[in-house]
């Protein structure tokens, strides 16, 4: 058999021991065939065999996951040319962008996709935890070994790395937008009382932003935040395997339980139930029970791909007509009024510039250490540890809504929209001196050198 035929065929193997080699089987003819695809394809070895059905609904998780590890992807295959083009040094990075920008054929295109892909997957991997935190999928259902609320804290690490990633290319291009944007957000961590000039100076390998800052932030934006993501999200995924899938999958369990059908205590599932063991721990009795579980391929599959292929067609459309800035080469004099941080630090920086506390009319509470450093600190111990504090039943995992978390939910709701809402008055309504503007007020001209 042709190398093609074999590598996309879905037939039995024709001679005993002999396996076709499959990249994909969309029409798998029984179990077993649909097993094989998952145990001799490299591609499909990421999924179980089987998945349940309630959990691969378009409306329990939206795919949001599987929509960022896409832009994810698409990031790191439209990063590897840029990186063939893109210079990393003061005199010579504004240049090499301009270059890709107006001389390189497709690197407007190539460039849109990257910066768009990555602006997206901030949004995405946000919408991504709120899914986790409606339907309290950080909770564990009846399956041994479960821990969730692990899988929630790897996920808090990632949103942090998917920020700094994002930040640390901001500085790239070296323009006025890139480089007062990367002084305002850095400004932030200077304000931790005692060590925040020191972590400022780490951060940006001196006292300026120049040539060691550019380098650092390369490094970092091409290597290390990458690379601890990607490695991050492999654990991600195992982690959502070995809980036995979405939450989603145990309420169907607790479900039957309730039906009261005494349950195999002994039999467990690991890969095609071949193995015994104790990894995916969902009993026997709901894998087996009709019509709750179906072949990972191609069911599974299917749908992966269709989110996969369909984000990427997305922003590969939207770099068409969506052009990506590029402002005067940076230049230290010359602060642009008002100077905004990248738009998912504004919220931030609207509470550095905002609010300063007097309590008792003697003690100061310093904006820019509740908005650089409280604030963000208790936000991020509270997101981490709000597994453990969350006591909600069983029956409240793996559902949007339920009653029994209404207050939680409504807690996250505000929070979230506060974010918001800061976050858009930084981005639309700020105008020079960090003044209010409504859109329709217009900004009084103002020198720029400052
Ligand atoms: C780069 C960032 C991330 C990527 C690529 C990613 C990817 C995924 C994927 C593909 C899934 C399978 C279900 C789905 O598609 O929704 C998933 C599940 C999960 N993610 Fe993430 N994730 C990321 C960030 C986060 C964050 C920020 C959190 C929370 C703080 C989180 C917590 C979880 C949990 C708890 C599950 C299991 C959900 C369930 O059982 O229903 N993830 N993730």
């Amino acid at each position: 058999m042709p190398l093609l035929a074999k590598l996309f065929s879905s037939q039995a193997p024709s001679a005993p021991g002999v396996r076709p080699m499959r990249l994909w089987s969309l029409r798998p003819k029984s179990d077993r065939e649909a097993g094989d695809a998952i145990t001799s394809n490299f591609v499909l070895h990421w999924f179980p065999a089987k998945a349940s059905r309630a959990s691969m609904a378009w409306t329990y998780s939206f795919w949001l996951g599987t929509a960022t590890a896409a832009l994810f992807l698409v990031t790191i295959l439209s990063g590897l040319p840029l990186l063939l083009l893109y210079v990393p040094s003061v005199e010579r990075a504004y240049q090499s962008v301009k270059d890709i920008e107006y001389v390189i054929t497709f690197g407007r295109w190539l460039r849109g996709v990257h910066r768009i892909s990555a602006h997206v997957m901030v949004v995405l991997v946000v919408l991504h935890l709120a899914r986790v935190f409606f339907t309290g999928a950080y909770k564990n259902g009846i399956g041994r070994n479960q821990q969730r609320q692990w899988n929630w804290v790897i996920g808090v690490v990632m949103l942090l790395l998917t920020l700094f990633l994002s930040f640390t290319g901001y500085l790239l291009p070296w323009d006025q937008l890139a480089f007062w944007a990367v002084t305002v957000g850095t400004n932030i961590a200077s304000s931790i009382p005692w060590i925040g000039p020191g972590v400022r100076e780490l951060l940006i390998g001196g006292r300026a932003i120049e040539q060691a800052t550019l380098i650092r932030f390369y490094v970092l934006h091409i290597v290390f935040l990458p690379g601890a993501l990607g490695v991050l999200f492999a654990y991600h995924m195992w982690r959502v395997r070995k809980d036995g899938g979405l939450a989603r999958a145990d309420r169907e369990e607790i479900a039957e339980v309730a039906r009261a059908t005494p349950p195999t205590p002994t039999k467990t599932y690991t890969l095609l139930g071949v193995a015994r063991g104790t990894s995916p721990a969902v009993t026997a009795r709901t894998l087996e029970a009709p019509g709750t579980t179906v072949n990972a391929v191609p069911d599974l599959a299917r749908r992966a791909m269709i989110v996969t292929l369909g984000t990427i067609a997305l922003i590969s459309i939207l770099a068409v007509f969506i052009r990506s800035p590029l402002e005067e080469p940076a230049n230290a004099l010359v602060t642009p009024n008002p100077a905004k941080a990248p738009w998912y630090f504004l919220w931030l920086q609207e509470i550095v510039t905002d609010t300063t506390l007097h309590v008792f009319g003697w003690f100061t509470i310093n904006g820019a250490f509740l908005g650089g450093v409280v604030l963000p600190g208790a936000l991020i111990t509270l997101l981490t540890m709000w597994p453990w504090w969350d006591r909600s039943p069983l029956a409240a995992t793996g559902v949007w809504f339920p009653r029994v978390r209404r207050a939680q939910n409504v807690v996250f709701i505000v929070l979230l929209l506060a974010i918001v809402l800061l976050t858009y008055i930084g981005m639309e309504l700020r105008g020079p001196y960090w003044q209010f503007y409504w859109p329709w007020q217009a900004w009084p001209p103002v020198p720029t050198r400052i």
